[in-house]
């Protein structure tokens, strides 16, 4: 179906089309980070993400809170003491070209209600390729650092940041509160020395600059940090008791006076083309700096315009991204290998002769689905010229940032004469259920569900997640080897374990989706089993043959303790089973998630825990809702953030047959404990607003996107749900109707007394 331009969608379509491409960015978002499957390429993504904003820019009221919003880096790491961060750690938004750049520019301006001309200064700072780390001074003294962790919390690593010389303990001239934010990372020199004497020692090297500067500050051993040679750059900052300037460019020179390291490359750009001009002599000068840079951040040099232009949900408004191209290396394609995901999504994945890219090795890339594979997108539209991939094509391969390398093209001069375009599979390479795709999608999948034994131990590693049930000790590996001795073929089986150690592990109901490691195509099991080696270190299972010939002995015996796997004894048995106990108890959001709904991620399952706050309230809702009417089912879809894919999804779910007995087998062993209902500490939270008429002391924009901060909902019609119509001068029919429906109606002086 052709997409119509944004330009030429209308009021009436926009709400839709925000739906259908919030839920398409939602699910592939978790295909995505769950390591399930990508279910689209990244230029894909990027272009629907780009729609949607085009859309929310021009309908600014169909913006939702969470649109499509990408979760901040990754939780916290076992080991060191959590530390929530007062203010959160943010992230921030990408450009990649001079358009995208411009469009910043003009955005902020639409924003503040700043014409072309006005001046809008901006700072330029070279983009730390590193982890960023706060530090918090009180009165003067360093008393807490903590890396970023997830934006929220992070991991104390106070201890470890003292040893760093870069980073003064006292901080003469300091306000009394004052959190510093920057980038530790190390140079390309250090880095090389430190890859020398690791290797000289028999020790890990690193696999670049920013592995080592991370692994290097996150020592649970201290002298290990102490004898790194970690740097910093300030560049931001948290909670300060004072301000320490009007502009970013002043509190970074405050920054420089009292002692902290900050960038020399920042420079004060007055328009667009000095922000670019500085952009392209960073990246002309990147490999001679020393230490790896990823780009340039642009910051709105004002703070109080920063202040009015406030947050997205993890990014602020007032700054950017602007990424270098990425790195790019040729290869050679070994083989194609089709890998099962959670949902049955087949996804193939390119095996390549390792090469490194940007100081990573490489061996591995994604291949989307068929279509990307032929040489055309989602549309039938060439993509690399419609040239198609085949195993042993010379191919050129890149690393954008921190994600999984990508197949840039291919070099059709080199192809060996016998290549033969690939056959994608007609049939499950695990179970060997038929492969369908449905009309229009690009993935296709395997109908298997419950006899594909890829599909169960998917579904299994998404349950023992760390968003999800999260049990210390039980991650992919145990998973693997659990299942492949036959012990667990469903999340309730992991409730069992224990009870069925050393005997009975063969009484499991659904012994179907057992099968022996062995079935399917050469070469996919190769990492199983490497996984398998892992969990059972011991003589003899080095090599994955012998794991092979010791998971059937073991399975042939029928019935083997746990504490007696190679590798394995009764303490660390007996961890793994009280780990397990602990996690009898969870909260509903977890549990949602757990289940692997088809496009509920970790956000959505927030959502739907907090809508309904009890398991038993949302499980009734969804039987309530199966023919997809009703009131109930109304309700679902009237939660902002679920649109009706996502509703459709998780109704179905709870009307498949197997999926409920598994549920119902699975809640028998939990206690699940109630949401919460989200706090409201604003006089406007879980209020729905409109505006209308003319706002004389702030944008529209500016203010939906403080009424949202606040915990309100704003709206752009009036009906029996809204709770307060701002009207400015010029307000029409929609104070009309706000009158006739009795609701609150409030000039902007009163709002803004309102908010205070
Ligand atoms: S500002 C207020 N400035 O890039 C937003 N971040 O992709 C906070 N980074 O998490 C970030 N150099 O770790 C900022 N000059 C710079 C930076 C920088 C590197 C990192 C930082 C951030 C990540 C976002």
């Amino acid at each position: 179906m052709a997409e119509a331009t944004v330009s030429d969608l209308g009021p009436e379509e926009a709400p839709g089309e925000v739906a259908r491409l919030s839920a398409l960015l939602t699910a592939a978002n978790a295909a995505y980070h769950g390591q399930d499957a990508p279910i689209m390429s990244d230029a894909e993504f990027d272009r629907l993400r780009r729609r949607l904003s085009e859309i929310e820019a021009r309908y600014p009221e169909l913006q939702r809170a969470d649109s499509a919003s990408a979760t901040v880096g990754a939780p916290p790491a076992k080991g060191f003491a959590k530390v929530a961060h007062r203010q959160r750690m943010l992230s921030l938004a990408n450009a990649f070209s001079g358009d995208d750049v411009a469009e910043f520019d003009r955005g902020i301006r639409r924003f503040l209600g700043l014409g072309p001309e006005d001046p809008l200064a901006m700072t330029a700072e070279p983009k730390i390729d590193g982890l960023s780390l706060s530090i918090r001074y009180e009165a003067g003294h360093l008393v807490l650092a903590a890396t970023r962790g997830d934006g929220r919390t992070g991991e104390n690593v106070t201890e470890n940041v003292r040893t760093v010389a870069d980073i003064p303990q006292d901080l003469p001239g300091a306000p009394d509160i004052l959190e510093v934010r920057g980038e530790i990372y190390m140079t390309h020199a250090e880095f090389r020395a430190l890859n020398q004497r690791q290797a000289h020692a028999g020790q890990k090297t690193f696999a670049n600059p920013r592995n080592a500067a991370a692994g290097s500050l996150r020592q649970l051993d201290v002298s290990i940090t102490a004898a790194r040679p970690l740097r910093f750059f300030a560049y931001a900052w948290g909670e300060t008791s004072g301000p320490l300037g009007a502009t970013q460019s002043e509190t970074l020179a405050r920054f420089r006076d009292m002692g902290l390291p900050t960038n020399p490359l920042t420079r004060r750009c007055e328009t667009v083309a000095d922000m670019l001009a500085h952009h392209a002599t960073l990246a002309k000068d990147r490999a001679t700096l020393g230490y790896d840079i990823d780009g340039v951040v642009y910051k709105v040099d004002d703070l109080s315009l920063q202040a009015r232009l406030g947050l997205r949900s993890t990014t602020p408004r007032w700054a950017i991204a602007h990424k270098f191209p990425a790195e790019v290396a040729e290869t050679t394609l070994e083989r194609i290998e089709i890998q099962v995901g959670r949902t049955g999504a087949l996804s193939p994945v390119a095996r390549l002769t390792p090469v490194t890219v940007g100081g990573v090795v490489v061996s591995n890339a994604t291949l989307h689905n068929a279509d990307y594979i032929a040489g055309r997108d989602s549309e039938g539209a060439p993509i690399r010229d419609g040239r198609d991939i085949r195993e042993g094509d010379w191919v050129t391969v890149y690393r954008a940032g921190d994600v999984i390398p990508k197949i840039q093209d291919v070099d059709l001069s080199r192809r060996p004469a016998d290549a033969r375009p690939f056959v994608f599979p007609t049939h499950c390479p695990v179970c060997g259920s038929e492969v369908v795709r449905p009309e229009g999608e690009a993935v296709a999948r395997c109908t298997g569900e419950l006899i594909c034994a890829a599909q169960a131990v998917e579904r299994l590693k998404h349950f023992v997640s760390r968003a999800a049930f999260d049990i210390e000790g039980f991650g992919a590996k145990q998973v693997e080897a659990f299942h492949a001795l036959g012990w667990i073929a469903e999340p309730a089986d992991i409730f069992t374990l224990a009870a069925r150690d050393g005997a009975g592990q063969k009484t499991l109901e659904n012994a179907a989706a057992l099968q022996p490691l062995e079935t399917g195509v050469a070469g996919v099991f190769e990492e199983r089993r490497r996984a398998l080696a892992e969990m059972m270190p011991g003589s003899g299972l080095g090599d994955t043959d012998g794991v092979e010939a010791y998971l059937s002995e073991i399975r042939s015996r029928g019935a083997t303790p746990l504490a007696t796997l190679h590798g394995w004894g009764k303490r660390s048995a007996e961890n793994l089973f009280a780990a397990i106990e602990t996690r009898r108890r969870i909260s509903l959001a977890r549990l949602i998630f757990a289940l692997g709904i088809r496009h509920v991620g970790e956000s959505s399952a927030g959502l739907l825990a907090r809508s309904y706050g009890t398991f038993a309230a949302f499980r009734a809702a969804m039987e309530a809702a199966r023919a997809h009417d009703g009131p109930e089912w109304a309700a679902l879809n009237d939660i902002d953030g679920v649109g009706a894919v996502m509703a459709g999804a998780v109704v179905d779910f709870f009307h498949a047959p197997a999926a409920r007995a598994a549920l119902d087998r699975l809640v028998a062993h939990l206690e699940i404990e109630d949401a919460e209902a989200p706090a409201s500490e604003s006089p406007i939270s879980g209020k729905t607003v409109v505006f209308t008429g003319t706002l004389e002391t702030m944008t529209r924009a500016e203010a939906k996107a403080q009424a949202e901060g606040l915990g309100a909902k704003v709206s752009g019609s009036v009906s029996a749900k809204t709770d307060i119509l701002v009207a400015g001068p010029g307000a029409g029919s929609k104070r009309t109707k706000a009158e006739e429906l009795g609701i609150e109606v409030l000039s902007e002086d009163e709002w803004r007394a309102r908010i205070g």
